[in-house]
């Protein structure tokens, strides 16, 4: 899929998002002038900001619900921040069909980087659950397309490199969510090529650190780490605990939020973090992480140690 070309109507539109996240926050202005950091995908050389979305549970909601109005906020205060990546998949209840509407509603299938996911057990059973996602997504080109949970990896891979020849995807790749599954995940990524590999990897739980991630980043593989604030659940470690003045003053960090994403954006092997959230302040706040200085050794220890 072309990057996008912004046409005066996009202008007008990343305009008015702009103006709604200045709304949101003082800061925001600030950092629409100075950009999103990138990774590039090693597979093509393509970069990739490194703060994208994530949306499982939070845009499992009904298409004709007032929720979407702040869903919408959300993917257009990432998009206008300069995000891309979303990442949904066909078993998030309702996820896939509102990203694919969403999409539409803010005319954005084109500067999105729509990542989803199969997860079915053979091959027919595969490739109709793919169908199925072309049509909740809207759309006839799908950028990655995940075996999400290993779930009968080989028979689906096959599939989607079908798929990437045929130029109706353009990456594939594989997915985990737990600790106890790194094993497998390397077995599988050593076993066949794949263009990107999604892991959890947070502060709190650093496995992913010890072999996968230094295998990635030697073979040339794209990371989207999930679960960065560990569903939610990370925020509760440091509740009522002021964050430290070195935050700010040595990596221009104003929140928690932004602390434990940028401990994992840290990580070189890293390509794009994909936070969750339904509301759009969140989404301004965690973009703001994808800017400025990220943590070395010394800072990560630290970081560490505020959610021990
Ligand atoms: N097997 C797999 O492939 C797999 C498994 C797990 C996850 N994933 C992917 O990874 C994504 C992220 O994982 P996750 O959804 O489990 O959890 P997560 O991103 O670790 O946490 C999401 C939670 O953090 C809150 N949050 C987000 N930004 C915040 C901020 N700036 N300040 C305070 N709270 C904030 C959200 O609150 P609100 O709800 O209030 O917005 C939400 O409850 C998923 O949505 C999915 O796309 C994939």
């Amino acid at each position: 899929m072309p990057i996008h070309s912004f046409s005066r109507r996009d202008f007008m539109q990343a305009s008015a998002a702009l103006t709604a996240m200045a709304a949101l926050s003082p800061v925001l202005p600030a950092f629409a002038a100075s950009g999103l950091l990138t990774r590039k995908i090693p597979a093509t050389g393509e970069d990739l900001p490194v703060i994208g979305l994530g949306t499982s549970r939070t845009f499992d909601i009904s298409v004709a619900s007032e929720e979407m109005n702040s869903a919408l906020e959300v993917l257009k205060t990432l998009l206008a921040g300069g995000a891309r990546l979303i990442d949904t998949a066909p078993s998030y209840g309702e996820s896939q069909a509102v990203t694919g509407e969403l999409l539409t509603r803010a005319n954005a299938h084109k500067q999105a980087f729509l990542a989803t996911k199969v997860s079915a057990t053979g091959r027919e059973a595969g490739m109709r659950q793919i169908e199925q996602t072309f049509k909740q997504l809207q759309t006839e080109r799908i950028d990655l397309i995940q075996v999400h949970n290993l779930q009968d990896t080989s028979t689906q891979l096959q599939t989607l490199r079908e798929l990437k020849q045929q130029g109706r995807i353009r990456y594939v790749g594989l997915t985990h969510y737990v600790e106890s599954a790194h094993d497998d995940l390397l077995a599988a990524l050593q076993k066949d090529k794949v263009d990107f590999v999604q892991v959890n990897y947070s502060v709190g739980a650093r496995n992913a650190e010890k072999r996968l991630l230094p295998w990635c980043a030697d073979h040339g593989v794209a990371v989207l780490a999930n679960r960065t604030f560990e569903a939610g659940r990370l925020f509760a470690k440091v509740k009522g605990k002021p964050l430290p003045d070195w935050a700010s003053s040595e990596l221009d960090a104003s929140s928690w939020a932004q602390l434990m994403l940028k401990f994992v954006l840290a990580n070189r092997a890293i390509t794009t973090v994909i936070p969750a959230t339904s509301n759009p302040r969140y989404a301004a706040d965690n973009l703001l992480a994808g800017q400025g200085r990220l943590p070395d050794a010394d800072l990560r220890e630290r970081i560490v140690q505020l959610f021990a």
